[in-house]
């Protein structure tokens, strides 16, 4: 059986594999695929209508956040945020927290002022800043509230930042229980906890929105998106189909209080077999470390060459760090079973064993 850790695209339920692959050949019976029905039918209507609701319900929104999908990757998200939230003579909070925050960041810069209210760059982004402190007149406050190549997470968040709260939730949408009405805009590219890539969740208070001085182009504001429900042009039909399906799962595991109790066993599990072996580094400082992505290093790359062979014999797949950090990094997203994180361990275990 392949266990599969990697960080993006990633491990998605078997049943949305089983499913999805159905609506290519024959959608919903109509004897039509998904891949060639047109968005504007009921069919594919109604997939939009689930796939919302289903966002609504898992994350107990009110009524002020409205729920989008949009196309371009997260990536897309880093500007669009300022473009709508920014004006050319004010001042955007950010939080340094890794890759992930800094290319946010030098997007923000393009639209506005941007002041880092908070950093952990000198530590070669290991820990989450604490005791933050934001202008009372920024335009808002942004967090990636868990750094995907870093390995961090923020557990406190900072709610009361006196500002409208931004999050980059890319990599653990869904797999904790936030109070997701005090994020006044979220956005997650699906391709880790919602599904496959080439969509975006945005979830916004609408209430923010409109406030800018400046023209911004029909197909980059949230208020158009909003008031087309999603379906100001072709939207990424399969992508949709694929986080519906996700999201359905997601509620029938019991939804995210549900899987937030799995994913802790999951991350309990490996950080602390981890923590038990000598030669392993775990860079992260404790109180930060990431329940979605864990990162570490061995004490030679002699023994990371040995232990990532094993990994491959034993079809352990996406289980080397990135780049720019080395060493290995587990992702341990929703849809990854409990079990994956027991092979990983008996297998680190008996390889601990072996070359202690
Ligand atoms: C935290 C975070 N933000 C943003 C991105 C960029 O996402 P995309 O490739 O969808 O643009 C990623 C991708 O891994 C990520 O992990």
């Amino acid at each position: 059986m392949m266990h599969n850790f990697n960080a993006g695209p990633s491990v998605l339920p078997i049943e949305v594999f089983q499913k999805a692959s159905e609506a290519v050949l024959n959608f919903h019976n109509s004897g039509l695929s998904i891949l060639e029905i047109g968005h504007r039918t009921s069919l594919f209507e109604e997939v939009m209508y689930e796939a919302r609701n289903l966002v609504k319900e898992l994350m107990l929104l009110d009524d002020d956040h409205e729920v989008l999908f949009l196309h371009g990757g997260a990536t897309t998200q880093f500007m669009q945020v300022p473009m709508n939230l920014l004006s050319e003579n004010e001042v955007a909070a950010y939080t340094e927290t890794g890759t992930w925050a800094e290319k946010a960041i030098k997007e923000a810069k393009l639209f506005g002022h941007v002041e880092i209210v908070g950093s952990s760059k000198e530590t070669n982004y290991t820990s989450i800043p604490k005791n933050i402190s934001v202008p009372a007149t920024a335009s808002y406050l942004h967090i990636t509230t868990n750094e995907t190549i870093a390995g961090t997470q923020w557990h406190q968040l900072p709610y009361d930042c006196g500002v409208p709260l931004v999050a980059d939730m890319s990599s653990d949408i869904l797999s904790r229980t936030l109070n997701f009405n005090q994020f006044d805009l979220i956005y997650a590219g699906a391709q880790k906890n919602m599904g496959a890539a080439g969509v975006n969740l945005v979830v916004v208070n609408k209430n923010i929105l409109g406030k800018v001085n400046r023209k911004i182009p029909t197909i980059l504001d949230y208020r158009n998106h909003i008031k087309e429900e999603s379906m100001l042009n072709t939207p990424p039909v399969f992508a949709v189909y694929v986080a519906m399906l996700t999201l359905r799962w997601l509620k029938g595991q019991g939804g995210v209080a549900a899987i937030e109790e799995i994913n802790n066993k999951k991350a309990e599990l490996l950080y602390s077999t981890l923590e038990k072996i000598p030669f392993i580094n775990l860079p992260v400082a404790k109180e930060d470390r990431s329940k979605m992505n864990v990162v570490f290093t061995m004490k030679n790359e002699k023994l990371e060459k040995e232990f990532l062979q094993l990994c491959n014999d034993h079809q352990m797949y996406g289980v080397k760090g990135h780049r720019s950090v080395g060493g290995f990094r587990i992702s341990l997203y929703n849809a990854l079973s409990l079990n994956s994180v027991w092979a990983f361990t008996d297998l680190m275990k008996h390889f601990a064993k072996t070359h202690g």
